[in-house]
């Protein structure tokens, strides 16, 4: 249909939907943006998101809580029983397996928009190792690869982005030359995305020719795994399980034999790591029992009588915190997606930038003026068959780089970097220089060339040098 046509035909229906000020600058463009415009129009579901506005909009109704909140059981870091170290043996033999047959494959969240960080680019590009400043794509590259080398497969790499960064990290991982691996062992996809509104369910503009947009949240990646043909090719490929990891942890240990062989042992559909939280309000979510069924309750929503209860040991009852670190059988996404299936979706009020319609110019607010609507991935684990849990240790798994300073900062996890690779060195026998607060006095990198867990140090000893305090030390 001719521009013109077109144009006239959305003109009205955006009237219907009370969105007519998509149009405000339509005469101003040229053709070519008319019809960009025109196109992002015609792929907007008017009826789910008016559903959307008239949900997380309007009305917006408290979180329903479930009358009965229980805390989820978990398998501890360390088995407690003879009985438990047995199974724990036996299921590392089979995640072992699974590896090295090619089963497993590493999986990455990578389509967020990362803004707390503030960095320019796509996070995974950003410069986190210790001595070699190494950026979060190269590390997990090295973990993927040097996991191949070990179990002796053919490891691939499915990397979800958003519309908003995919040229742009597939051009990082292009120029890096993949990192060492193989291009045609990545299949990078991207997620869907979600109109930014006003608070008033308005549309925001982000140019005067494109609505504003922001990524689907990291619950999309389970429909775009479908979507993509990511989950046709794994099966193709003979893939099983999917290892679901964040962009933001440099302390991910990809393939984790105990891990997958837990999973597959209890023939789990999605499985997670907890860390036992540091403190009753720490902004991770809990993980609890409803109905029989792992479910997380993000911290703002838990009730507070909950999330100080103690067992009689002075023990947090809810003290499981999820690490965004899953396995995900492929079965399971495939079942979703040709059954259908729905996640809800959270509201995130957040500083947008818009083209105000008076001023006719891109106003970047200093408050919040907009809300993003998202899905998060953990709100599958419900719909799970089966769903078990293993306790990961903070130290050796989790570094999340979230923010600029403080918490969860660039800072924090180098020296989280540091202080695991000392740790893995003096369970070896190695002596690190301290300094008085017990820190490593010296700055380690290890790459994963060396070891991608402390088992594989023990092969390593003859390469490892006599340290000595305010060294810098890289590990290759
Ligand atoms: P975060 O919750 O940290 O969100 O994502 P974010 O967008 O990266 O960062 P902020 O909140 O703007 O600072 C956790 C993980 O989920 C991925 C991120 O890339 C990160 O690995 N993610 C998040 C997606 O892949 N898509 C999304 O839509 C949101």
């Amino acid at each position: 249909m001719e521009l013109e046509k077109r144009y006239k035909k959305y003109s009205q229906l955006l009237q219907k939907h009370n969105q007519q000020h998509l149009f405000t600058f339509y005469n101003q463009l040229d053709k070519n943006s008319q019809n960009k415009l025109l196109k992002q129009i015609e792929d907007l579901n008017f009826k789910s998101l008016n559903e959307k506005i008239g949900r997380y909009v309007k009305n917006v109704f408290p979180v329903e809580l479930p009358a009965k909140i229980e805390p989820a059981g978990v398998y501890p870091a360390f088995p407690r029983s003879a009985e438990q170290k047995k199974k724990y043996e036996k299921a590392k033999q089979l995640g072992a397996n699974l590896i090295s047959k090619g089963k497993v494959a590493a999986f990455i969240v990578a389509g967020g928009q990362g803004t707390r960080l503030g960095f320019d680019g796509p996070k995974g590009d950003f410069p986190i190792s210790p001595v070699k400043n190494k950026t979060l794509f190269q590390l997990f590259a090295e973990m993927i690869k040097a996991a191949g080398i070990k179990y002796g497969f053919k490891p691939k790499w499915y990397i979800m982005t958003s519309p908003l960064n995919f040229e742009q990290t597939r051009k990082i991982l292009k120029d890096n030359n993949f990192y060492g691996l193989n291009a045609k062992d990545i299949f990078i996809f991207q997620q869907g995305a979600e109109v930014n509104l006003s608070t008033d369910g308005k549309i925001l503009l982000a140019q005067k020719d494109t609505p504003a947009a922001s990524p689907d949240g990291h619950g999309g990646s389970l429909k775009a795994l479908y979507k993509s043909g990511a989950i046709a090719d794994m099966r193709k490929a003979g893939i099983e399980y999917i290892s679901y990891f964040q962009v933001d942890n440099p302390l991910i240990n990809i393939f984790d034999p105990l891990f997958i062989g837990l999973h597959a042992m209890d023939k789990a559909e999605m499985s997670s790591k907890a860390l036992t939280k540091a403190q009753p309000f720490e902004k991770v979510g809990n993980f609890c029992l409803v109905d029989g069924k792992v479910t997380v309750i993000e911290y703002s929503d838990l009730p507070k009588k909950l999330t100080i209860k103690k067992n009689a040991d002075g023990s947090l009852v809810f003290s499981l915190g999820n690490t965004a670190i899953h396995i995900i059988s492929r079965n399971f996404v495939e079942r979703l997606n040709v059954k259908g299936f729905a996640l809800p979706y959270h509201r995130a009020i957040k500083k947008i930038p818009y083209v105000n319609l008076q001023k006719s110019r891109i106003i970047k607010p200093r408050k919040e003026n907009g809300i993003k609507l998202e899905t998060f991935v953990f709100d599958a684990l419900p719909l799970a068959k089966k769903s078990i849990i293993l306790e990961t240790i903070r130290s050796q798994e989790f570094a999340p780089v979230k923010n600029k300073s403080g918490t969860d900062s660039p800072k924090v996890a180098r020296r989280m970097m540091i202080a695991r690779a000392a740790d893995w060195l003096r369970e070896a026998g190695v002596k690190i220089p301290r300094k008085s607060d017990g820190s490593a006095g010296c700055k380690i990198e290890m790459a994963p060339s060396f070891a991608i867990c402390k088992e594989d140090i023990a092969k390593k000893k003859n390469k490892i040098p006599q340290i000595k305090s305010g060294d810098k030390i890289y590990m290759k």
